[in-house]
């Protein structure tokens, strides 16, 4: 039950101190402005919980034996996990038509190819680049390895489960809906298993230095839309951490409102046709 005076639950020091654990956990900063909406997505856990006020949520947060399992409930509820198939397709094209021929040549020793979808929700982006890849004349006979993390175990359970409402095809060419998917129930589709396949979800904190060294080596990192709700410090923890699991030579595609201006200088900055991009020197 929310009640009337919702606004009034959650203190303005309270408000600071559970933003700061968000922050500390996932990197997420919040303004003052989105407190009211902080209140409202928190205080139907505080109460399922049984507690009464948002300072014993903190207490809880801070001292139960279940405070990092409570911190993974709190960052399901305030985290925005909006995606969408074929998102900014300007990028798309840069990727097929201008960066997968200069990393995938014939005489590659290897045919191997692993990309890193980072942040990538209920998993729209990877399954998006597992399409492009099936179907780039540059990759015939490759190896495609495609992974997704994310901070939120249900977007994951979404990605995996891999069915998708109406919603999710708002920028997709209809050719792809009738040749990657098949209708399912309530209006859904869902992926077919030859893209499926080529894709794996796990979760991981993109904080997380220690945990995310257990990632491989990519060719091309997609981390977009992500770094948007993270200040400056955590940005720079994150493009470290994905910096290690580039290979020299490998690509990295941020949002269309992101760049690593004041974040980080260990990438080049690489003008395609298509896009802006980064690249790992080497
Ligand atoms: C807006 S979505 C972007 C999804 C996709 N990359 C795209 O551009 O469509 C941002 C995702 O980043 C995830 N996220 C936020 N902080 C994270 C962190 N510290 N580690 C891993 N994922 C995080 C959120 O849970 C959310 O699903």
């Amino acid at each position: 039950m929310i009640p009337d005076d919702l606004e009034q639950m959650l203190s303005p020091l309270e408000y600071r101190l559970l933003c700061e654990l968000i922050y500390e956990y996932c990197g997420i900063r919040f303004e003052e402005s989105a407190r009211y909406m902080i209140t409202r997505r928190l205080w139907p856990r505080v109460r399922a919980l049984g507690l009464t006020t948002f300072t014993e949520y903190y207490r809880y947060l801070k001292y139960s034996p279940k405070a990092r399992g409570e911190l993974d409930e709190l960052v399901e509820r305030v985290t925005t996990n909006e995606t969408y198939f074929f998102r900014e397709d300007y990028q798309l094209r840069a990727f097929t038509e201008e960066i997968l021929p200069e990393i995938a040549p014939k005489d590659h020793p290897h045919k191997r190819l692993r990309i890193w979808s980072a942040g990538c929700s209920s998993g729209e982006e990877a399954y998006t680049i597992g399409m492009l890849c099936t179907e780039s004349r540059h990759l015939a006979g490759w190896d495609i390895e495609i992974f997704g993390n994310d901070i939120s175990k249900k977007v994951l359970g979404m990605a995996r489960a891999a069915r998708y409402p109406q919603s999710a095809f708002r920028s997709t060419d209809k050719r792809y809906i009738d040749r990657y998917f098949k209708a399912v129930d309530g209006g859904r589709y869902e992926v077919v298993d030859e893209i499926k396949k080529l894709v794996t979800f796990g979760h991981l904190n993109l904080l997380d230095s220690v945990a995310l060294s257990l990632v491989g080596q990519n060719d091309v990192i997609f981390c977009r839309n992500v770094m948007i709700y993270f200040d400056e410090a955590a940005r720079k923890i994150v493009l470290k951490n994905l910096f290690k699991r580039l290979r020299p030579g490998g690509y990295l595609l941020l949002g269309h409102s992101e760049s690593l201006l004041n974040v980080s200088t260990e990438f080049e900055i690489v003008s395609l046709k298509n896009d802006l991009v980064y690249r790992r020197p080497g």
